[in-house]
């Protein structure tokens, strides 16, 4: 049984939020406003999760908490605050914070932290973290997304290599949004998969930055035959044995190797504009992932390119959409276009106007978001990836697809 020790008055009052602990596993939580205990508590493995509130805690308490998190594998955080401000969330995330929950909190808000939390813990140090940048619309941004949020994971310095994926056959970009000409691709790796290993795949991608590499996308339409969703899901092993994290990019096209990437993936984006069009489509591309039962937990939505010109108030976006959006990459088209041009990330750009700042800053925040708090978060190793295809959910797949 999991416990939480709640700093007071973090989530106001508990009585009606005791279900939803036990609800979730957790033994019934103690209260204090004793933070000197805290080392000794987390010293003897009696506390999971520790609950704060942000506002008004003294520095001392925050850089406690903060050395605690870092040092004990298992330890979590969920910060409170009567607003949601992001000023504050951010600090919070910096400090190693997991989760973010207004107070007083509502036992909806705590359940679904909770299982995010839980999932966390689920996770088996089986090998790198994949995320899977998809929408069901040409043009959303998957390509920017992917490239810009496997860079801001590089930056943040995880024990291994990061690196991004360029998964469409034919039409990739991933070389031309990084100004790269690379000797070998997606292609070659399909060619050698039999016998591929990591020293292989290395000799393949091609180095960006310091910690980051491409695998860039194949223009043979041949080869591009031979990704199948088997050839996906060996490559998302052998990515997964290489790299701390990956970020696929992946076709808009609802193929087996579409389906493949992302049911193998421990995340998906699921990127869209907030036009009438991009909403319809994402909304068919959430029911889908229904179908095919991938963990609610699994999918972020993100709405690329929110500006003045939406069509719809976020609330009306999450009723439309049935849920809420879970990230919002502002429009910046002169500043993405130039980094484009350029072939670098947009951190990299060298632009420091107020939108250039707040477009880097959500993308942090994304890696954040990916990585958990203490920068490296081992993947739940996806049970359908297997080298050898027999016993695989490929059939699985295949049969949902037809359906
Ligand atoms: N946050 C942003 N603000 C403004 N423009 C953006 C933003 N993100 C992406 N774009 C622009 O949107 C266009 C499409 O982006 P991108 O190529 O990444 O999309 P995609 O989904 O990969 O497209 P494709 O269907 O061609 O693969 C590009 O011109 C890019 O510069
Ligand atoms: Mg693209």
């Amino acid at each position: 049984m999991r416990r939480a020790l709640i700093l007071q008055g973090a989530l106001g009052p508990l009585t009606p939020l005791y279900p939803v602990f036990t609800g979730a596993g957790f033994a019934r939580p103690d209260e204090t406003d004793r933070v000197d205990v805290l080392p000794d508590l987390v010293e003897r493995g009696d506390v999971d999760l520790l609950v704060v509130p942000l506002q008004g805690a003294a520095p001392a308490t925050l850089d406690l908490i903060e050395d605690l998190l870092r040092q004990r594998d298992g330890l979590v955080a969920i910060g409170t605050a009567p607003e949601a401000s992001s000023e504050v969330i951010l600090a919070a995330f910096r400090r190693g914070f997991s989760e973010f929950l207004v107070s007083p909190a509502v036992p909806d808000d705590l359940s679904g932290a909770l299982a995010r939390l839980e999932a966390k813990w689920a996770r088996a140090p089986k090998g790198g973290h994949i995320t899977a940048v998809y929408s069901p619309a040409g043009g959303a941004g998957v390509t920017t997304i992917a490239v810009n949020l496997a860079h801001a994971l590089s930056v943040r310095k995880p024990p291994g290599r990061v690196a991004v994926a360029d998964l469409v056959v034919g039409l990739g970009d991933v070389a031309t949004h990084l100004n790269l000409s690379p000797t070998y691709d997606l292609g070659e790796l399909v060619r050698k998969l039999d016998r591929a290993d990591s020293e292989s795949l290395h000799s393949i991608t091609v180095s960006v930055q310091e910690g980051f590499d491409a695998l860039t996308g194949t223009d043979d339409i041949e080869i591009g035959e031979d990704v199948t969703a088997d050839a996906v899901m060996r490559i998302m092993a052998l990515m997964r044995s290489t790299y701390s994290y990956t970020v696929l990019d992946v076709e808009h096209t609802v193929s087996p190797r579409t389906i493949a990437a992302l049911d193998g993936a421990d995340r998906i984006l699921l990127v869209f504009q907030v036009t009438v069009a991009g909403l319809r489509k994402a909304k068919r591309a959430l029911a889908m992932f229904e179908q095919l039962e991938f963990a609610k937990e699994k999918i972020v939505l993100v709405a690329n390119r929110v500006g003045t010109g939406d069509v719809m108030a976020w609330p009306d976006v999450a009723k439309a959409l049935g849920r809420s959006v879970d990230f919002r990459l502002p429009n910046s088209f002169q500043l993405v276009a130039d980094a484009q041009t350029r072939g670098v990330p947009i951190a990299l750009a060298g632009m420091n106007s107020g939108s250039a700042q707040a477009l880097i800053e959500a993308y942090q925040l994304l890696a954040i978001r990916i990585m958990g708090q203490k920068g490296f978060t081992p993947s739940a190793g996806a049970s359908i990836v297997t080298t050898n295809g027999t016993g695989s959910g490929i059939g699985r797949l295949l049969s949902k697809l037809r359906k």
